[in-house]
């Protein structure tokens, strides 16, 4: 595949500006290669984050073309608009430098709603069988195989009216930690999420789910939580 392609890459902090680039094109060529290209052949001091290139490690998220996407699967010749791509960084959080921003505050989330898993039973005793086909293995099972890589977030608008909610994937996560059997941590929890900024701020727009690159539906995760939630409360466990 012959000639080039107009690429603007964010440059700098949160006050930077969009630099262009002329990138060649090739077969099959990624928004991750592309990136990398700039970084070896134009401008060494490009900064941006990677790891497996494979879709699995959720390291190499950024903005492209205004939309959230994990960058090493999403090919140029379908994302590039116009023969033309802008990448930046991810939105709703710091920008470090260039295309790398601060997980900082979407990892403290997940801590923030208890997305740890807590066991209830000591290491000596023996592990618990759960059942392929029960209710609440299915649950956790249709929501365990996030790749953090913080496409959700960027996309969701109350993370960015409200930065203090916890956001569609930490809710996501403590969604299949209150479905595994084998988990004592739902009292935090459910207080933790059921809090100012918990699952109750969701406005279930479904932005996250739309854009999630594994096809996660935190959407669906939430609204479990908020059933959640109200039944705890119901029941006196949890306050208002
Ligand atoms: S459904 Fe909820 S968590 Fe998902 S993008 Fe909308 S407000 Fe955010
Ligand atoms: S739920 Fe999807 S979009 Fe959100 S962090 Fe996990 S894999 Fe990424
Ligand atoms: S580099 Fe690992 S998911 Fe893209």
């Amino acid at each position: 595949m012959a000639g080039t392609i107009e690429v603007l890459l964010w440059r700098g902090g949160a006050d930077g500006r969009y630099q262009a680039y002329e990138v060649p094109l090739r077969e099959n060529q990624t928004v991750l290669d592309v990136v990398t290209w700039v970084q070896r052949n134009a401008d060494a001091t490009l900064s941006y984050r990677f790891a497996c290139r494979v879709g699995m490690c959720g390291s190499c998220a950024m903005t492209v073309n205004g939309r959230p996407r994990w960058t090493c699967r999403a090919h140029v010749s379908k994302v590039a608009t116009r023969g033309r791509l802008t990448i930046g960084p991810l939105e709703n959080l710091p920008v470090i430098k260039d295309l790398a921003t601060d997980m900082t505050p979407f990892f403290e989330k997940w801590r923030s709603a208890k997305g740890a898993f807590a066991p209830s039973k000591t290491r000596i005793e023996p592990i618990e069988r759960i059942a392929p086909d029960s209710p609440a293995r299915l649950a956790a099972d249709a929501a365990i195989e996030c790749i953090n890589c913080g496409v959700c977030y960027a996309a969701c608008d109350t993370v960015r009216w409200n930065p203090d909610f916890l956001g569609p994937a930490a809710l996501n996560r403590a969604w299949t930690l209150v479905n595994d059997e084998r988990d004592a941590g739902d009292g935090p929890r459910l207080a933790a999420v059921s809090s100012d900024g918990g699952c109750h701020a969701c406005h279930s727009h479904q932005s996250c789910q739309e854009h999630c690159p594994v096809a996660l539906n935190p959407t669906a995760s939430i609204a479990g939580l908020k059933r959640r939630t109200i039944e705890a409360y119901l029941r006196g466990e949890i306050k208002a």
